[in-house]
């Protein structure tokens, strides 16, 4: 992929979490996530590639936009074939209540570079690159958390683990915090965090939890990136949700689905499962802010924004801090972020 496209690829975010910002707050998550959707892929339809979406909203019959297998870029023979995995917004209800820590994410590489899942869960175990070898999902928990500690040359009580803050993790959450180790529980947004365990800077060891499989993908990106490592597992619903009647006809769906796109369930997945090259770019815009990036701020006309972006080729970090001057933009995006 062209190193040039990678700053290409950060005006898609932005753009998607500009469009989300109108939303902040209104408790609307679906219209946020529409507004993001439809910038997001207003920004990925100019640019001079020949792009498919692997992972995205969802099946074609469940989400007009952005849906698994869309075909996105200019799109001529002379463009470059591109994969691309979306997250308009990781954290769709944390915008709608205005609360820290929704981005808008994407990641993107060559053919084939990801894997192809339906949108399910997946459980995910996330260490930075100094333990990169040391994790498996296959073992407990606490043998891993024991591994990282001995790697890092730290007691338990020196870890800091995130864990989404679901009912379905209160006893993961209790024992690991009876083991001395720091819980950050999370109430949304696992793509953040995993992308923290792996930052240079970051404050977190490890991410456990079961969250979703395209943030999984999206996450695997930076983590690759920034060579960082991830154990992962396909998850059906009824196994993390129940055998309710529409919980069990999702799982059909799912179980179906994984068939015909070959990939195992309940099975550990490595980091080179999910993300394939080294030639990936991971972008992040801040819509609310968090401890990865500043959210957006609005001054009368002008709009900031921080976007983290990642090249996986080149291990290099940059954010970059941009001032929308939201009367200069084409009026048929501003029209769809409704600023
Ligand atoms: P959305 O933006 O789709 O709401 O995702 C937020 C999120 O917290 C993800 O970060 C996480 O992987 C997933 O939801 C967990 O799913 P669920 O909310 O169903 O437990």
């Amino acid at each position: 992929m062209k190193r040039t496209l990678s700053f290409e690829f950060s005006r898609v975010t932005e753009a998607a979490a500009l469009a989300a910002y109108s939303w902040l707050g209104r408790g609307n998550k679906n219209a946020a996530d529409e507004a993001a959707v439809k910038a997001m892929r207003f920004m990925l339809n100019q640019m001079e590639i020949r792009g498919e979406v692997v992972i995205g909203e969802g099946e074609i019959d469940e989400a007009p936009m952005l849906y698994i297998g869309e075909k996105i870029g200019l799109s001529r023979l002379e463009d470059e074939e591109i994969s691309i995995a979306v997250d308009p917004i990781d954290g769709t209800r944390i915008t709608s209540m205005g609360q820290s820590n929704a981005l808008s994410v994407l990641a993107a590489g060559g053919k084939e570079t990801f894997l192809k899942a339906p949108d399910m869960y997946m459980e995910k175990l996330v260490v930075g690159p100094e333990c990169k070898g040391m994790i498996d999902l296959n073992l407990p928990l606490e043998q891993n958390l024991r591994r990282v500690a001995s790697k890092k040359g730290k007691l338990l009580s020196q870890l800091t683990i995130a864990i989404l803050a679901k009912p379905r993790h209160e006893q993961i959450i209790a024992d690991v915090q009876k083991l001395g180790v720091r819980v950050i529980a999370i109430p949304d947004g696992d793509v953040a965090a995993a992308v923290q365990c792996c930052l240079p800077d970051g404050e977190l060891d490890l991410l456990y939890g079961i969250g979703g499989a395209p943030e999984g993908v999206v996450a695997g990106a930076a983590i690759r990136a920034l060579g960082g490592d991830m154990n992962a597992k396909l998850i059906p619903r009824n196994q993390v949700k129940g055998n309710s009647p529409e919980h069990l006809t999702a799982t059909e769906k799912e179980l179906s689905r994984c068939k015909e796109m070959n990939v195992p369930i309940n099975i550990v997945l490595k980091l080179e499962d999910l993300v394939r090259d080294d030639n990936i770019v991971f972008v992040a815009t801040g819509i609310t802010s968090g401890d990865l990036l500043k959210g957006i701020k609005r001054r009368g006309n002008i709009a900031s924004t921080e976007t983290l972006l990642i090249r996986g080729k080149s291990r290099t970090i940059r954010k970059i801090q941009s001032d929308h001057y939201i009367d200069r933009k084409d009026n048929e995006l501003l029209s769809l972020m409704d600023l």
